[in-house]
């Protein structure tokens, strides 16, 4: 053969490859509202950027009939690529190969690009759309799944790693995902369960479907197994890029830095009217975090599940910093067991990843109740102070209102090495709110009163006087400044530049043993 005839034979493979399980798999991919592989990892990726590894990857299995049946590829597209520009490596599972099932061979390819990634410093991202493992192959796939586990774990912290679940994921190749940082699903066409509604309805006899079981929106509100969920697979991969403003390439780097012309003085005068002054009123935090943030622009992350906090990224005077903030519009931003796991994970991830965090604090303390304790909001609350506390990248909070109990030190207080912190006029820092302080002091008083409600008025009032402002813990310099709303944005812009070069360390250890 020739040269130019060994070029039509390479041609003709990679044809045969980029059709994956065939034309007409493709097309029922397509019936069903899904991409195919190719065409996802075309949405991702910058133009014209993927390099793909292994395309002649098959698998090495007989029995079944799988002798006869072998697809180039394998079931899995993998590669490298940008995203704005910035490598990363991806995997691309395809449903049209063995349902996207995972074979050794598969799987080995996907721990390729991983280990590449870990080499190299890039984050993974993984398109998911598997029935698992494949089940013709019996033990090689469940190992291969551990293999992929076992990498999802030694690059936790070191790259980011990003999960697209963009069709099935069920039994335990859902932990691949659930080890990553972030986890993108789609409603209607994405699904993970750790087994699905058959078992379930066996087992426990509930009656459920794929989407009530384990659904974008179960999971992104309910479980918070997910953290973002779109209505299409178009809007998840854009969504997917848009992370790629505020993260680094691994730990070792810093985030990347955006240009911006909004001004670092600019001060709304909205900030002035947003905090209500009756003190029990709710307002909408995130109307906060846009006003102070560049462009007003807010990433938020795990956006409808434990709303009574909110987590995400934003720039600021153009650092990229990952915003935790109670959420008075919601449960009065009263901190809970989901509330607590939800801060503390994205709380590590930011440090983790030399995002510094700004926190604004308005939190009554946390939630009471029988379910929570049983629940173990001990456990779960120890997570959001363990993460707090453990951080060493900059550390700005800003408490808009109250900061009481034992919320006041969790959240990012000076005491655990908070860098910056700084309250508004409107700030309340005391061990609890005027209520339940004057029940617990003056009981006796007030039940003896001619006029107790009155009398509990009287003591509440004394009792705001005295502790509901930020004056004390200012004097203290549990506060490093009372200011003006309307300076927020300058003054954190300020604070961020000031810590730039922060270098703080924590005593040697193997890991730590955060409360799980
Ligand atoms: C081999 C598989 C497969 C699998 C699907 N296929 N899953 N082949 N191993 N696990 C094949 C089908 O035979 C079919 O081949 C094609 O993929 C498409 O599957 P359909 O069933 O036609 O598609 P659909 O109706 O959309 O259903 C998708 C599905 C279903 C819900 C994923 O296929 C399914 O339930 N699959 C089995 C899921 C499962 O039990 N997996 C093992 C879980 S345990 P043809 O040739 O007809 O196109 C596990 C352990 C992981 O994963 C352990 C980690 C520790």
């Amino acid at each position: 053969m020739t040269m130019r005839d060994k070029l039509k034979q390479l041609e003709e493979l990679r044809r045969q490859s980029e059709l994956g399980g065939g034309e007409e798999r493709i097309a029922a991919q397509h019936k069903r509202g899904k991409l195919s592989a190719r065409e996802r990892l075309d949405l991702l990726l910058d133009e014209g950027s993927f390099i793909e590894l292994d395309r002649f990857v098959t698998h090495r299995t007989s029995g079944f009939g799988l002798e006869k049946e072998r697809y180039l590829g394998d079931g899995v597209v993998a590669g490298y690529g940008t995203v704005k520009g910035r490598l990363v490596y991806v995997f691309s599972q395809d449903f049209t190969v063995f349902g996207g099932s995972l074979s050794e061979a598969h799987a080995e390819k996907i721990v390729k690009v991983m280990d590449l990634a870990l080499k190299n410093g890039a984050p993974v991202i993984g398109l998911n759309d598997s029935g698992g493992a494949r089940i013709q192959e019996g033990v090689v796939s469940l190992g291969g799944y551990a293999d992929i586990f076992l990498r999802n774990t030694l690059a936790s912290g070191v790259v980011p790693q990003v999960s697209a679940v963009l069709g099935p994921c069920a039994g335990g190749a859902v932990y691949s995902p659930a080890i990553t940082d972030f986890v993108y699903m789609v409603r209607g066409t994405s699904y993970m369960f750790v087994t699905g509604p058959n078992v379930v309805k066996t087992v426990t006899h509930e009656d459920i479907d794929m989407e009530g079981l384990g659904g974008a929106d179960v999971h992104a509100s309910t479980s918070g197994v997910a953290h973002f969920a779109s209505d299409s697979e178009a809007a998840c991969l854009e969504s997917v890029r848009r992370l790629f403003d505020f993260i680094p390439q691994n730990n070792r780097e810093d985030p990347p830095r955006r240009e911006t012309d909004d001004p670092f003085d600019r001060a709304d005068e909205q900030l002035l009217d947003i905090v209500p002054d009756e003190p029990t009123k709710p307002y909408d935090i995130l109307d906060v975090i846009r006003l102070v943030s560049d462009e007003g622009e807010f990433y938020e992350v795990h956006q409808d599940y434990a709303q009574n906090i909110v987590v995400g990224f934003a720039h600021v005077g153009g650092r990229s910093v990952g915003v935790v903030a109670n959420q008075p519009a919601v449960l009065a931003g009263v901190l809970d067991i989901n509330s607590s796991d939800k801060g503390a994970r994205f709380v590590r991830f930011c440090d983790a990843f030399n995002i510094p965090l700004v926190v604004f604090e308005d939190v009554p303390g946390f939630l009471p109740g029988v379910g929570q304790e049983h629940g173990g909001i001990i456990r779960h609350g120890a997570k959001l102070l363990y993460a707090f506390s453990e951080a060493t990248v900059p550390k700005v909070t800003v408490i808009t209102r109250k900061a009481y109990g034992g919320a006041y030190d969790v959240m990012n207080s000076k005491h655990i090495r908070g860098d910056i912190n700084l309250a508004w006029p409107t700030a309340e820092i005391a061990v609890m709110g005027p209520k339940g302080a004057v029940e617990v002091l003056f009981r006796r008083q007030i039940a003896a009163a001619d006029d107790p409600a009155e009398a509990t008025a009287e003591r509440e009032a004394e009792y705001r006087e005295r502790f509901a402002h930020p004056y004390i813990a200012a004097a203290r310099g549990y506060v490093d400044d009372v200011i003006d709303p309307r300076e927020t944005r300058a003054r954190l812009i300020s604070a961020l530049d000031m810590l730039e070069n922060k270098r703080d360390e924590n005593p040697w250890k193997k890991h730590g043993n955060i409360p799980l």
